[in-house]
C-alpha cells in the first residue's frame, strides 16, 4: 500500500488550483444513464471515486472514451440495471444510479451502500420518496430493487435535506410523468450544478438553489446531447485554505466559487484569519488565530466535510475551540490520530473540545476516512519532524494529485509506493 511521508513544519507558498468537484461530478455521471444521447464532461478529476463510478457505468454497458480534457459517455446500449456489491461497497454514492435507471428503464437493482465508515448512513429518504413517485421497493439479500410501470410526479417533503436523496429524486423526476415538487431539498451547490447540467440536457427544473425544487417531467426523446464542466471543489479549497493558515503561509487557492465557502470563510475570519477574496480565489496570510465554537449543519451552514480539517487547524491556534458534528455520527475518527501527533482533544458525544497551540510532533498515523485523512495531512504539515501517513487510499478518493500540489507549494511530501503494511 502507498503511504505519504511529510517532513514538517513547513511553509506553503504560491497558488494552488482546485479540481472539479467530485461531489458534483458523481451525480452528473449517474445522469449519463438517463439518455442514449452522448454526454461530454470536461476535466473529470482523476480520483478513485470517479473511477469507481466509471467502472459501474461500464458494467451497465455505457461506452466511455477520452480525448484530451473531455470524456464522452454513450448510454445507448445499456445492458444491465444492476449495481453490484463489489463496487457499491466501496462508494456510497453508487446509490445515485437508482433514480436514473428507474426512471428510464423502470427497473433498478442496487446493492445497499458502503463507503466511508462514518456512521450508519441509511437511504430511507431516497426509498420512501421513490415509493411516493410510484416505485415498488424491495429489500432483499443486501440489495434494494425498485420497479415501476411509470414514475408519476407528486409533492414530496424530505424528512431531512439529504444531499444524496435530493439528487437521486431530482434525477428520477426528470422523466416522470407530470410535476414533482421536492420540498426541504438540500441546498448544497453541487445540487444546483447537477440541476444546471440536467437543464442543459433538456430537463425542466425550477427553484434550483432553493429548498423547493419543481421538476416538470419531459419525454425521454426530448433529452439532448450535452457538454458540461462541473464547479470547482469547495471542500478541496477549504482544505488548502486551512493548510495555509495552519502553516502560517501566504497562499492563494483558486478555481472555485468563493461564495460556496461562505460559512468556512466567515468562521476563519472570526478566528482572526487575514483573507483576501474575489469571485474565484482566496488568498490567506500568516495570521494569529484564536479558538472558535462551531457546529456543522446542512448548507449554507459549516460543512461536515471541512470539520476534520478545521479541528486540525484549531489544534494550532490560541485558546479553546469547540466543534460539534451534527450531520454524521462517528465522524471523529481523526481524533485519536491527531492525538498521536500531540493534539489535545477531548470528545463528549458529538462535541470535540480542542485545546490550542499544541506543539505537534511527527509520528506514524493512519487514514480512516476521506476528510479525516485531509485533517491528518494538514496536521502533519504543521508538525515538526517526519509523519508517515498510511492507508492513503482514502485520500485518493477525493483529493486529486494532493502530494504533487502540496509539493509545488513547497511542502516536503513524498508518496512511497507499495509499502507493506506495518
Ligand atoms: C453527501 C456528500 C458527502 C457529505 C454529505 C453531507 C456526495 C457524494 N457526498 O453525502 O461528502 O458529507 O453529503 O454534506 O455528495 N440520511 C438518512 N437517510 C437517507 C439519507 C441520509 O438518514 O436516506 C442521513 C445520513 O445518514 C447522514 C445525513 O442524513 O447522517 C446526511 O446525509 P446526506 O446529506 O444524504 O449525505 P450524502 O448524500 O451521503
Amino acid at each position: 500500500m502507498d503511504q505519504l511521508i511529510i517532513e514538517g513544519p513547513t511553509k506553503l507558498e504560491g497558488t494552488v488550483k482546485v479540481s472539479a468537484a467530485k461531489n458534483a461530478y458523481l451525480p452528473i455521471l449517474a445522469c449519463v444513464l438517463l439518455s442514449p444521447k452522448p454526454v461530454h464532461l470536461k476535466n473529470l478529476p482523476k480520483l478513485r471515486d470517479i473511477k469507481t463510478m466509471m467502472v459501474l457505468l461500464k458494467n451497465l454497458g455505457v461506452q466511455i472514451s477520452e480525448k484530451g480534457e473531455w470524456t464522452t459517455f454513450d448510454a445507448s446500449k445499456v445492458i444491465s440495471q444492476e449495481a453490484t456489491y463489489d463496487l457499491v461497497k466501496t462508494m456510497r454514492a453508487s446509490i445515485l444510479v437508482l433514480g436514473p435507471l428507474l426512471t428510464r428503464f423502470k427497473y433498478a437493482k442496487v446493492s445497499l451502500p458502503g463507503g466511508c465508515a462514518i456512521g450508519a448512513r441509511p437511504i430511507d429518504i431516497h426509498l420512501n420518496n421513490f415509493a411516493k413517485l410510484g416505485a415498488q421497493i424491495n429489500l432483499e439479500g443486501g440489495y434494494v430493487s425498485a420497479e415501476t410501470d411509470q414514475l408519476n410526479g407528486c409533492s414530496l417533503v424530505l424528512s431531512f435535506p439529504s444531499v444524496g436523496a435530493t439528487e437521486n429524486i431530482l434525477m428520477g423526476a426528470i422523466l416522470a410523468k407530470g410535476r414533482t415538487i421536492i420540498e426541504n431539498a438540500a441546498l448544497e451547490p453541487e445540487i444546483e450544478d447537477l440541476g444546471n447540467f440536467l437543464i442543459k440536457m433538456g430537463a425542466k427544473i425550477e427553484g434550483l438553489g432553493t429548498s423547493r425544487i419543481v421538476v416538470d417531467g419531459v419525454p425521454f426523446d426530448e433529452l439532448k446531447e450535452v457538454e458540461y464542466e462541473a464547479i470547482g471543489d469547495r471542500i478541496e479549497a477549504a482544505t488548502y485554505i486551512m493548510a495555509g493558515l495552519a502553516t502560517k503561509s501566504t497562499l492563494t487557492v483558486k478555481g472555485f466559487h468563493t461564495n460556496h465557502l461562505e460559512a468556512v470563510l466567515t468562521a476563519l475570519s472570526e478566528m482572526g484569519a487575514k483573507i483576501d477574496r474575489d469571485e474565484y480565489e482566496v488568498t490567506v496570510y500568516p495570521s494569529d488565530l484564536k479558538g472558535i465554537n462551531i457546529e456543522t449543519s446542512p448548507y449554507p451552514g459549516f460543512p461536515t466535510d471541512a470539520q476534520a480539517q478545521l479541528m486540525a487547524l484549531t489544534s494550532q491556534v490560541e485558546g479553546v475551540s469547540i466543534i460539534t458534528e451534527n450531520i454524521f455520527e462517528n465522524r471523529f475518527m481523526h481524533v485519536p490520530e491527531l492525538r498521536r501527533l500531540g493534539a489535545s482533544i477531548e470528545l463528549k458525544q458529538k462535541t470535540a473540545v480542542i485545546k490550542g497551540e499544541s506543539h505537534l510532533k511527527g509520528a506514524p498515523i493512519m487514514c480512516t476516512d476521506l476528510r479525516a485523512s485531509a485533517a491528518l495531512v494538514l496536521a502533519a504539515l504543521a508538525s515538526s519532524g517526519k509523519t508517515k501517513i498510511q492507508r492513503i487510499y482514502h485520500l485518493d478518493r477525493g483529493y486529486e494529485c494532493l502530494a504533487e500540489k502540496l509539493s509545488q507549494l513547497g511542502a516536503s511530501i513524498d508518496r512511497e509506493k507499495n509499502v507493506p503494511m506495518s
